[in-house]
This record gives structure tokens, sequence and C-alpha cells, in this order.
């Protein structure tokens, strides 16, 4: 398949490339557009045909929910069987914007963008282009990360073109996007909002408006099923080994020597602080506050490539406001976690 490629590079929406992307999405085809966290690959969400492309095209487990992305509360009222105060509430308050609310599916949408649940996953994107294409649309549009099932998530058009050229209809180059983790997945149909999946919104926001915010227990003990089925996953995997490594600068420099002793060529992420007292094969600095880290950690993690390195070791990161969603990426990316 020939993917058409529409290289705006801003945030800014174009009428016509909008017009021609919403016009292959109504016709069933695939294609990737930027939001504020990651590239979503879309496809009308009413439509089971057009929904198993995307499914296809990332080679993705079929138990694995896709998110319904609309453009407004209006068009998010139309999937579910009914919208709990506490729901509408963190709408009103977060979105559009960075999160995700699964809540009870009245059928609107195709079965297998549900996986078979009785709950859907909805979202209302902030990004202009994602707003504007969902508009122009006028049907939720199901839109996981585009990129192939286990790789970290696409934040520039390039990560999105490397892993799904050929395969989707059509891309829009969006610059990179800004947060840089995905949405916050909250399920909503219970008394007590649980967190699935940390991400752009974060805990300490979500309870200064719910109160009492809880997170899926079985993310931090790594025992049990996830209730959002895509944590069970390997995912976010780089290339070559990733070890994460707690501790100050020195500790993390004793393991680099350690493994370049034996001839391993080490790559280093870490924040800007720490990369500076750090020698390395290569050294990629993230920023130097937790959002500056979200926004950069995708792209390092695609940078190291194999050939280069044979071993990236990690820093890691405060698990407060967004330190939570960097945290749950890198445990989930690493193959190891050397604590002292
Ligand atoms: O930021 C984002 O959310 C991006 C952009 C493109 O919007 N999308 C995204 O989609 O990250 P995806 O498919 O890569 O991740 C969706 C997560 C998966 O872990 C999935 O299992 C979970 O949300 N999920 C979706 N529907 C669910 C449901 N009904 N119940 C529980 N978990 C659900
Ligand atoms: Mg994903």
């Amino acid at each position: 398949m020939q993917t058409n490629r529409w290289d705006l590079q801003t945030e800014q929406p174009n009428k016509q490339v909008i017009e021609e992307a919403a016009h292959l999405l109504k016709s069933g085809q695939t294609v990737a557009f930027p939001t504020e966290t990651v590239y979503g690959l879309g496809a009308d969400a009413t439509s089971a045909t057009a929904v198993s492309g995307v499914f296809q095209a990332k080679g993705r487990p079929e138990d694995n929910p896709l998110i319904a992305h609309v453009a407004t509360k209006e068009q998010l009222s139309r999937l579910v069987t009914e919208l709990p105060a506490i729901a509408e509430k963190l709408i009103d308050e977060f979105t559009p914007g960075p999160l995700t609310l699964v809540l009870p599916s009245n059928g609107a949408c195709a079965k297998n963008v549900t996986a078979g649940l009785s709950t859907i996953g909805v979202r209302i994107p902030s990004h202009p282009i994602a707003q504007q294409l969902l508009k122009t649309c006028d049907i939720p549009i199901a839109a996981p990360s585009a990129n192939i099932s286990g790789k970290p998530s696409p934040t520039t058009a390039d990560h999105v073109w490397s892993d799904l050229n050929g395969k989707i209809a059509g891309l829009i180059d969006g610059g990179p996007t800004g947060v840089g983790v995905e949405s916050t997945v909250i399920d909503c149909t219970q008394q007590i909002p649980v967190i699935l999946r940390p991400g752009g919104v974060t805990k300490e926001q979500l309870e200064q408006v719910a109160g009492t915010v809880m997170t899926d227990p079985a993310l931090a003990n790594k025992s049990g099923q996830p209730k959002a089925p895509g944590m069970k996953y390997t995912h976010y995997a780089p290339e070559v080994p990733m070890w994460l490594v707690a501790g100050s600068a020195e500790d993390i420099q004793v393991v680099i020597d350690t493994e370049r002793i034996q001839q391993k060529r080490v790559g280093v992420m870490a924040s800007t602080e720490t990369a500076g007292k750090l020698q390395a094969n290569r050294v990629i600095p993230l920023g130097t506050s937790l959002e500056e880290v979200a926004a950069g950690l995708y792209d390092a993690l695609r940078e190291f490539k194999n050939g280069d390195v044979d071993l990236i070791l990690c820093e890691t990161f405060p698990s407060t406001n967004i330190g939570q969603a960097i945290m749950n990426r890198l445990e989930k990316a690493a193959t190891a976690y050397i604590k002292d």
C-alpha cells in the first residue's frame, strides 16, 4: 500500500490536508495523525473492517482494546450508556487533553474496538490537528499509538514512517508531539476512579478534582491481571537490552565501567544534569524537568540502534507527577532493574 504523507510540520491544521485525511478515514482506511501525547493510528471506530486494518498494520493482539477518539463531550456521550458525575467532572476539567475515560459502552463502536469488553475507552485529544480531523470526520476514530506493537510509541512522524510506511493509507506530519507519553487511562465505572495506565494527566491533578483516586494494584506489584489489557504486554522495547539503574551518577558510572571492561558498548539516557557527569559510548541527555524527560523519552529509546550499542543504561526518576508515567514506561521497557 502506498502511504500518503502530508508534511505540515506544524500543529496548525491545513483545510485541504484535513479533508483528504478525513475522506480516507471515512472510506475505511487507516491514517496516522498527531495528538498532544503521541501519534495515533486512526480508523472509523464504527466499522469492524476499518478497525481490523489497525490491528493488522500494528501487529497488535486482538484482545487489546482501542481508545475511541472524539472532538467533543457531546460526541463522547453518544458512545456510552451513562456519564457518571465523576466522569463528567474529569471531562470538564481535563479535556480536551491527555485523559482517557473507561466507561460503559453502548455498542455504538464496532466490537473489535473494545475487544469484546462491556466498557469503552474514550478520549478527546487537544492537539489542533487531531481536533480538526475529528470534527471534520464527525465519526468516532479508534486510534492506538501509531507504532508496531511492542516498540516505543511514536512522538514524531518519522517514528511512524519507520514503523508503518507501506502499511497505512496516510500520515499527517504535525511535528513532534508535546507531552511525549500516552494519555492517562482512568476507569470511571466504579464509585472510586482507578488509574489503569499513568499518563499525561497526573494522579496529583486527578485527586484535586476527584478526591480519592486509586491506581490499579497490578501496576505496582506486577502480579495479578492489569485491568487495561494492554498493560500486560511487553512494551516500549528498544532494539538492545536496557537496564534501569537506581542511584547517583557515580553508581551509574560504576555499572558503565564494569560493562565496558567486558567490551560492551554502553549507551546511557539520563537527566541533563546526570548525563553531564557520565562517560559512556553514547550519552543522551533527556532534559532538566520531568516534563522534558517525558517529552524526549521515546525518541531516546528509538535512538539507540542495534550495532551502535550493546546495552542501554537509564537513570531512574521520582514517581511523582508525570514521573509516575515515566517510571511505568521505563520499567516496562527495561530488561533488568539494578537497585543497590
Ligand atoms: O495518548 C494516547 O492514549 C494514545 C493517543 C494516540 O491517543 N493512544 C494510545 O492507545 O496510547 P493504545 O492503544 O496504545 O493504548 C490504549 C490503552 C491500552 O493499554 C488498552 O488496553 C487500554 O488503553 N484500554 C483501552 N480500552 C480499554 C477498556 N475498555 N478497558 C480497559 N483498558 C482499556
Ligand atoms: Mg500503544
